[in-house]
Formats: structure tokens, sequence, C-alpha cells
């Protein structure tokens, strides 16, 4: 590979609104992850914040991922198993999705090789959560990594700094530096992790709302269809499905609340099981949904019907659930909780809320809500701080329901008096109402092909 005259030439280019070439993108990722540094930190900022102001072409993005992807071990899962899948999300309030949707689709024969991200802001992260249950390891090496997937048909890792290196070193100036917010960087950091692993299939919950990077349709769009692009052009049967974050996913937020209610969704009683009720929960929904998805893009199923079919069954069967609870044993969790999953929530100080008023749920504020546990001590405002297994929120509210004044409407687990009123006073701003019926939001906003 022949270098440019320097980094100052790429980076006045991309100023100037110009195009870089695959070797110039490569050079730059090349020379900035090299030890001695020949691009310091001041030139790959300026070079980002060229890209948030001017964009990258499709194969510039292209060319990034593959730069980032190959700057590190790449585990080419795809050469070593006929099929394994992987999933992502973009991220959101009480998205417990991986906890539900893995074991659902690895129990429905189709293996899963997940690395998953710590939170940051007021999203969580997969690893959080998976960290509340105790003992549960998620720092494994690549080759453990692999095994896991080989023996389980399961992992639940976290991201490994041995994949995409230059992805964690970028998204760490990234974050200083105010250039996250840009559709070529976001796609190119997820993707460029997604091709270090390297599965079969790929499906990408791209988040749209107040609780979501990506505010509007449009830009969770124009961001899921090039990541497809990407994933594609690499080799990797990918797929997009755009769903609603303008309240929170579930009814929990906060680490252990999330494990918990992920298990109670894979272990319905026969009763519940039987009760379509059950079935249109959110999660369940999204769950039949993004399991369909994958299972259709991998082969095992044709429709769409027939996958969510089968992750119906996997559900009901108690093969998701017994596949969740392989996936603790083998990483060293505390696999009780599955049969007791109130084990694990202990805050000291538990809190009501009751409702003020009869009325409809108009709105409840993912991104508040968010910003609320994590004041609690769910989440973290920067990157390495701890985080409270314990604490967070259940709360009932749902847009379109209806309640009458003094129900139960959530409840709050905090470490203090001082951080329930907090929570209380908060959460009640976040929840707006109607006095007349309010229709249930879409959840599943649609595919991108
Ligand atoms: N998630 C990532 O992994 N990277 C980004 O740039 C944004 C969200």
């Amino acid at each position: 590979m022949t270098g440019p005259a320097s980094a100052v030439d790429l980076i006045r280019r991309k100023r100037d609104g110009g195009a870089l070439t695959a070797d110039e993108i490569n050079w730059l990722i090349a020379a900035y992850m090299r030890k001695r540094g020949a691009i310091p930190d001041e030139q790959m900022t300026a070079f980002l914040m060229a890209v948030v102001w001017r964009g990258m072409a499709e194969e510039e993005t292209v060319a990034l991922t593959l730069a980032m992807a190959r700057s590190g071990k790449q585990l080419n899962l795809r050469e070593r198993f006929p099929l394994v899948a992987d999933k992502h999300s973009t991220g959101g309030v009480g998205d417990k999705m991986t906890l539900v949707v893995a074991p659902v689709v690895a129990a429905c024969g189709l293996p899963v090789a997940k690395m998953a991200g710590r939170g940051l802001g007021h999203t969580g992260g997969t690893i959080d959560k998976l960290e509340s249950i105790p003992g549960m390891r998620t720092d494994f090496t690549a080759d453990d990594f692999t095994s896991l997937v080989e023996r389980h048909g399961l992992a639940l890792a976290a991201q490994s700094s041995e994949l995409a290196p230059a992805d964690g070193k970028l998204y760490a100036l990234r974050d200083l530096t105010g250039t996250v917010e840009s559709i070529p960087l976001i796609a190119a950091s997820i993707m460029s992790k997604k091709l270090a692993v390297g599965p079969t299939d790929l499906l990408l919950d791209v988040k749209v709302g107040r609780g979501a990077f990506m505010k509007t349709e449009a830009d969770a769009r124009t961001l899921a269809a090039l990541m497809v692009r990407i994933g594609r052009a690499a080799g990797i049967r990918t797929t997009a499905t755009l769903t609603a974050m303008d309240q929170p996913l579930g009814t929990t937020v906060g680490n252990a609340l999330e494990v918990q209610e992920a298990i109670f969704t894979l272990r319905p009683t026969k009763r519940l099981a039987n009760n379509p009720k059950f079935w249109r929960s959110d999660l369940a929904r999204l769950c039949l949904h993004e399991t369909a998805l994958l299972l259709r893009s991998s082969g095992l199923v044709e429709t769409l019907e027939q996958g969510e079919e089968r992750a119906r069954e996997a559900i009901r069967s108690g093969a998701a659930l017994a596949k969740l609870d392989e996936v603790i044993v083998a990483q060293g969790g505390y696999s009780a909780i599955i049969h007791e999953p109130y084990h694990i929530v202990a805050a000291p100080v538990g809190g009501a809320l009751h409702t003020q008023r009869d009325g409809w749920i108009a709105g409840v504020a993912a991104d508040e809500v968010g910003a609320i546990a994590m004041a609690l001590g769910a989440g973290r405002a920067r990157k390495g701080d701890p985080v409270a297994p314990d604490v967070g929120l259940r709360i009932y509210a749902k847009i379109g329901a209806n309640f009458e004044k003094g129900q139960l409407m959530a409840a709050i687990f905090a470490h203090g008096e001082p951080d329930l009123k907090m929570a209380q006073e908060r959460l009640l701003a976040a929840i707006t109402w109607s006095d007349t019926p309010v229709e249930r939001p879409p959840l599943i906003l649609g595919e991108v092909e």
C-alpha cells in the first residue's frame, strides 16, 4: 500500500468535500493504529469532524469499515460454522432484546455468537445487564468465545478488544470530540465489529425515536440501508428492522430488573402462554419478529409466519429458557435465577408511584426514563464508571393504557430516599396524559432490504 503525501492532504480534501480512495483510508487507519502514532489524535479528530460535516460516499464508508475490521483479529465464524447468527440493536431504553431473542434463536437450531457492549449515557448495555447475574462471566478470549458457540450454540460475551481495535480507539476519540453523530461513522463503527466476528446471518434492530440515537425514521432508514449494504458487500446475509423507541421497551429499565423481565418473557406459565395478550406485549412481539427475520435469512424457514411459529414453540416448550439456563451455567453465572428471578434485585429502598388522575397514557419519555435510571446508578456517564445492578424502574404505564386515579403506575428501586424522591418526581413529569383514548403506537416500523 502506498501512502499519500501526508495526513494533512487527506484532511484538507475531506474538509473541502472531496473523496478519499480505499488505499488512502486504509493508510489512515493503519497509521493511526501504529504504536508510535504516525497520526496523532489531533489530526484524526480533524478528519472525523470533516466527515461529520461533509459525509462519506458509500465506497468510502465500506473502505473505512473494512479497514477498521482488519485492524485486529478476525474470527470469520462463517468459515467454521455452516450457520451462525448475530444480532445488533442500535440501543434504546429498556432494550433487553438480546437476552430474549438470542436463546430463542439458538433454541430454534440457529447458533448465536453475540458480542455486546456496555452502556453509555441513557441507553443500557447488554453486558451490564448480564453482569447483574451473580458470577456471570462475559470476558472471553476470541478462542473461548468460539468454543462456547461450538459447545452450546450460544455465547454472550463482551466486545473483545482483540476485534476491531480501531473502533475502540476511534470511538473513544469521537466521544470526546463531538463526532459521534455521523451516519457513515456510526455505520462503520457498528459494522466493523460485526465483520470482525463474521457470522453467516446478521439482524440489525435500528431504533427510532426520542430514546434512540436516530430521532427520525428517515435517518434510521438511511443508517439501516447503509449497514445492510456494507454487510452484504462483506458476504454476510444482513437484514434490518426499524423499531420504535419513544417509550421504554417492556416494563423495566435497570440491569437486574431487565434480566428478570427477559426471564419472565421466556417462561410464561401455560395459562399465560395461552393468553393472546402475552404475545401482544412489546417484548414478545419483537422477539417473534426478530427471531423470524433471522430464521428466514438463514433459510431455516421460508416465511416470517413459519419463523414466528418456531419462536413461539421454543418459548412454549421451555427450550429457549433451557438454552438461557445452559449459557448462564457455561459462563459461570448463578442459574437458579432462572427459577427465582426475584433473587437478583435487592436495592435497599423501594417505592411505588400511583396515578394522580384518570385518563389515557399519551407518552412515556424514553430518554428521560433512561436518564432517571442513570441518575439512580443503573447507567454510566463516562466509560469505565461502575454501574449498580440492583436499581431501576418498573413502569406499568404504556402509551394507550387507561388508568384510574390511585392505580399503581410504577415501582422504583433505589439506593436511598433522596434518589427515590428524585425518581418519583422526574418520572411523574416524564409521563403525559390524554383525556381521550390514545392508540397504541406501532412498535415495528418496517424492514430494510
Ligand atoms: N454504537 C456503536 O457501536 N458505534 C457508534 O458509533 C454508535 C453506536
